[in-house]
């Protein structure tokens, strides 16, 4: 590995614990539309699975792994939120994986321009799994000085990455350094990005020695709780759970977006079947799964019923059974 000298200073920012027994409160907006700007983590899963095999298996650490780009994709989404006022907030959930790729998606989908024009008001990154987090270059040549907001189990090796490192093993080199803030949302309790928005950090250990992953949770006015995921790593049930026990809103669950990961490179276990069930019993009106939920769990998911929102299956989705590539999900009142 290897860093540009300036590096970043990484600012910690501790999160907000409520007293014990008392739920946070997170204020609310007036709707959230959250668009895919590609759910494709990877063209083709068998090749994605042998290259892990050869690269040392789930454990090896990702930035030693030599993966070819060609399979590359990448995860990111974007999240707009509709204040109460009318104000809008804007976050890039991720940045994806094959940084020309990425490229094209942001050209597709308009996000170049709103990135050049400095109307995202900060980078989001869910993980640092390489899907979401090695295509950082494509949104630093646009926007180099954008906030970023990490989860405070942020690697050395991440940060190194965001300053400008190259990793020659991976074969990979980020030549935009950051030039922003670079700020770690701590794990251990809530932190509030604006009225109805806030991240919690799971602290959890995630395959190619990654840990931690952070999730939102947005409360719309009058219907419900957004959970807004990259992969979940730290499982849906944990991140569902989370809100019904720590937020006020949580009592009222709404919507869910996003990769679950329970099925993403095989056929369902009879435990995934099983998480998929539990899904249902939360009651969401509105489920947009999609990226690392996996085909099988999302064929599961229409099976039992669950209201799931469809896509165009266009860009390199594939079909039209979840929300995929420049396909938006608007979650609000209904009289909205
Ligand atoms: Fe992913
Ligand atoms: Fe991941």
């Amino acid at each position: 590995m290897s860093a540009s000298p300036q590096g970043c200073h990484p600012e910690d920012r501790q999160p907000d614990v409520a007293q014990p027994g008392q739920a946070a409160v997170i204020g609310a907006c007036r709707s959230v539309t959250v668009t895919s700007i590609s759910e494709t983590g990877w063209w083709d899963t068998g090749r994605f699975v042998e290259e892990i095999a050869a690269n040392g298996g789930k454990t090896a650490c990702q930035w030693e792994m030599h993966f070819d780009p060609d399979n590359a994709a990448g995860s990111c989404s974007l999240v707009e939120v509709e204040g109460l006022r009318g104000e809008t907030t804007r976050i890039l959930l991720d940045a994806g994986w094959n940084r020309d790729y990425m490229a094209e998606r942001f050209r597709a989908t308009g996000v170049d321009r709103l990135l050049a024009a400095g109307a995202i008001d900060f980078l989001y990154l869910s993980h640092e799994h390489l899907d979401h987090f090695w295509g950082i270059e494509a949104v630093l040549a646009l926007a180099p000085d954008i906030t970023i907001l990490a989860p405070g189990t942020l690697s050395e090796a991440a940060a190194a990455w965001l300053a400008g490192g190259s990793f020659p093993q991976a074969g990979i080199a980020n030549r935009v350094p950051h030039r922003g803030k670079l700020t770690r949302l701590l794990p251990g309790g809530i932190h509030r990005l604006a009225d109805g928005v806030a991240s919690v950090t799971f602290d959890v250990p995630i395959w190619l020695d990654v840990r931690g992953e952070q999730s939102l949770y947005v409360n719309v006015a009058d219907e419900g709780l957004v959970c807004i995921t990259g992969c979940c790593h730290q499982g849906v049930v944990a991140l569902v759970d989370y809100a019904i026990d720590h937020l006020d809103a949580g009592r009222r669950l709404y919507g869910l977006f996003g990769g679950l990961h329970i099925a993403p490179l095989a056929p369902l276990t009879e435990e995934q079947r099983e998480t998929v069930r539990a899904l249902g019993r939360y009651g969401f009106r509105k489920i947009a799964a999609n990226h690392c939920t996996g085909a099988p769990a999302i064929a599961l998911m229409h099976e039992l019923g669950y209201p799931m929102v469809g896509g165009s299956g266009r860009d390199g989705s594939q079909g039209t059974d979840h929300v995929g590539n420049g396909d938006a999900v608007r979650f609000a009142a209904a009289a909205d």
